[in-house]
């Protein structure tokens, strides 16, 4: 039965999570895996969430089943969340998920379901388990141009040039903030262009936003994606729970698909159910339940904005101050781009032997194509990497 098995394609980021692991050197540094950490290195549980399991410890009195597409009350604090006034609830069918690739994976199937032969348009480079899990869908895939090695920002003439080739009933998978592997983002007036031309294309847009408030802030962070919610007829977004309010383990995600009449609402509502049911029925509760209530709760809420913003703004710090040691250690600006960048990334922009130099020599674990976790740094760490940069030939 199982002869035919071959080894599935590794992926680069838990690949390097275990390579962290097995090396013995105390000073190692690791900044692979997209996961928040403080200045101790610790992951922390945020203060609201550890408040929430406290409260929900106390009250809550069975483990029945929710909805078979997640608890409404989660549904409709997550589209506040995420999609503000931008749009009626009427407009929106929702669906909780196991964490934000949960929510990727239910999107992609809905796309699979509607359109077999639609295209899904992807970002060159984008977060590797985008193609690969397209690739298992059996779904084609192209790429549109995004990032410039270059210049480090958004090469945007590039990324209208290639989506001027979107068909009809094709799927632009966008980053709602904080681009991964990139860190390098579009503007307000960016996601204004690329709305109208996928409104021209009668494209569907999918955005998929897994770090709001790391970049710019809560709201600011979904302006891109809200003006796109204004003026699509259709839309999908992915989104995850795990990083903003630091429950990776609990895997709480949704899915927010946008229709432009109630009827087509209900169809959706109704075939996202379904694809959950198929799937794995229920989804995860525990999670989805802490963010309700954090959301709901005005003191809880504001004290996780304010968890969020020092986590956002210690980030910040860090690519401020990495950005200065380069320029001292290198005499020269080439390195501003990681304070232009915003997020938990930034592509360095070194080649697969500095890279590897930097792991074997220094310690330094980050992803081969060179993207860096901002937040595995700290004060301490930050000259290291900087000198490690240098000495490897950057
Ligand atoms: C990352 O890109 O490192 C995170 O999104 C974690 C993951 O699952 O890959």
């Amino acid at each position: 039965m199982f002869e035919p098995l071959t080894p599935p394609n590794p992926d680069k980021i838990l690949q390097l999570m275990q390579m962290f692991r097995a090396d013995p050197r105390p000073n190692k540094i690791d900044l692979g895996v997209g996961v928040y950490r403080n200045a101790e290195g610790v992951t922390p549980i945020m203060r609201a969430v550890k408040e929430a399991e406290k409260r929900l410890w106390e009250s809550e009195t069975t483990k029945a089943y929710t909805a078979v597409a997640g608890d409404p009350a989660y549904h409709a604090a997550m589209r506040a969340l995420v999609l503000g006034e931008a749009v009626p609830s009427g407009r929106v069918a929702a669906l909780a998920t196991p964490g934000g690739t949960g929510a990727i994976r239910q999107s992609l199937e809905l796309v699979r379901m509607v359109r077999p032969e639609a295209t899904v348009w992807l970002s060159a480079p984008t977060w590797p388990n985008h193609p690969s899990i397209i690739r298992y869908l059996k779904l084609p895939i192209a790429e549109y141009r995004y990032f410039d090695s270059g210049t480090r920002d958004v090469d945007f003439a590039g990324m209208m040039a290639d989506l001027a080739g979107v068909r009809q009933g094709d799927v632009v998978l966008l980053h709602g903030c904080c681009h991964n592997p990139t860190g390098a983002n579009l503007t307000l007036d960016e996601w204004r262009e690329v709305t109208d031309l996928l409104l021209e294309k009668r494209a569907l847009p999918f955005v998929d936003i897994a770090y709001q408030g790391f970049g710019d802030g809560l709201e600011e962070d979904a302006a891109g994606l809200r003006h796109m919610a204004t003026q699509m007829p259709e839309m999908l977004i992915a989104a995850s729970c795990s990083k903003n309010f630091g429950i990776y383990r609990e895997r709480a995600g949704i899915v927010l698909a946008l229709a432009d009449d109630p009827r087509r609402r209900e169809l959706l509502q109704g075939n996202l159910a379904y694809l959950n049911r198929q799937n794995y029925s229920f989804p995860p509760d525990h999670g989805a339940r802490l963010v309700t209530m954090v959301l709901e709760d005005p003191a809880l809420r504001a004290d996780w904005q304010a968890e969020l913003e020092e986590m956002r703004l210690n980030m910040l710090k860090i690519r401020q101050l990495l950005a200065e040691e380069l320029r001292k250690l290198s005499n020269s600006d080439r390195f501003d781009f990681i304070a232009r960048h915003r997020g938990m990334f930034s592509r360095l922009g070194a080649t697969p032997e500095q890279v590897e130099a930097m792991r074997e020599k220094h310690g330094i674990y980050m992803v081969g194509d060179s993207r860096i976790n901002i937040a595995g740094l700290t004060e301490e760490t930050v000259p290291i990497l900087a000198r490690a940069m240098i000495e490897v030939g950057m």
